[in-house]
């Protein structure tokens, strides 16, 4: 098979929210972090720790997610504020179009909230991919170094996209840090970022008929003397 381009790449992926069962070889796991490790971060420093679940381990993990659901458990609140207190524009509508176009591609009315949870609940069973990363930094890092481990999130689901598997990064993870860092036996320094699930994208799924938009790049960027 002929290997994407980075470009290929980056225009391929998506953030994937329904996989099918078929397992992943560990081996290719392996290759895919033993490259992403390259990712650049400032000064070197590496300020990452990644966490892979699969196989028994995982179905391990997604049960005890599965009884926190099915009883209610309420969550443990988010350990970073992913997105700052009364978002601002132009992020806010953005961010409120992304979420539109998701229930609208999955048929669900924006007024059925159960049906909206339902839906988002699905992160916590990393949308049935079988295989899980967790990535982690020291507390006592700070704003460049994770922009560091985003470089490292972005390399791993691009090596992940050539190598045909698809995947979806989750902030949504920090809402159970708790039960997170208890699983993976966290020390108290290392904290969880987010999680990525990996695996086949189960391509008849209509979560994965989402195709986001991007703002225009007049609007993002801006060109002087060139
Ligand atoms: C760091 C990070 C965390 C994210 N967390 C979640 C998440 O918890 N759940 C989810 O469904 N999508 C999550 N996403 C996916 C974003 O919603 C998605 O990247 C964005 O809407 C753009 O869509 P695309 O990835 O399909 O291009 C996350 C993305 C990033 C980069």
């Amino acid at each position: 098979m002929e290997k994407l381009t980075v470009t290929a790449a980056v225009q391929a992926r998506i953030s994937t929210r329904a996989f099918r069962d078929t397992p992943v070889d560990g081996a290719l796991i392996r290759q895919i972090l033993t490259t992403a490790r390259y990712a650049p971060s400032g000064g070197n420093v590496q300020p990452w720790t990644i966490h892979v679940l699969g196989g028994e381990v995982l179905a391990r993990f997604k049960a005890t997610m599965q009884d926190k659901l099915a009883t209610g458990e309420p969550e443990e609140g988010e350990e970073y504020a992913i997105y700052p207190p009364n978002l601002f524009e132009p992020h806010r509508s953005r961010r409120w179009q992304c979420g539109e176009d998701m229930y609208g591609t999955m048929g669900i009315e924006r007024a059925d909230k159960p049906a909206r949870l339902n839906f988002v609940a699905g992160n916590f069973q990393f949308w049935n991919a079988p295989v899980a990363m967790f990535f982690c930094i020291d507390r006592r890092m700070g704003a460049p170094q994770w922009s560091d481990m985003g470089m490292l999130i972005q390399t791993t689901m691009l090596l992940a996209q050539e190598a045909g598997l698809a995947t979806c990064a989750q902030e949504a993870w920090t809402r159970w840090h708790r039960t997170v860092g208890e699983f993976l036996a966290l020390p108290p320094e290392l904290m969880l970022f987010c999680g990525v699930a990996i695996g086949y994208a189960d391509e008849t799924h209509p979560a994965n008929k989402l195709r986001t938009a991007r703002a225009p790049l007049d609007e993002v960027a801006s060109f002087r003397g060139i």
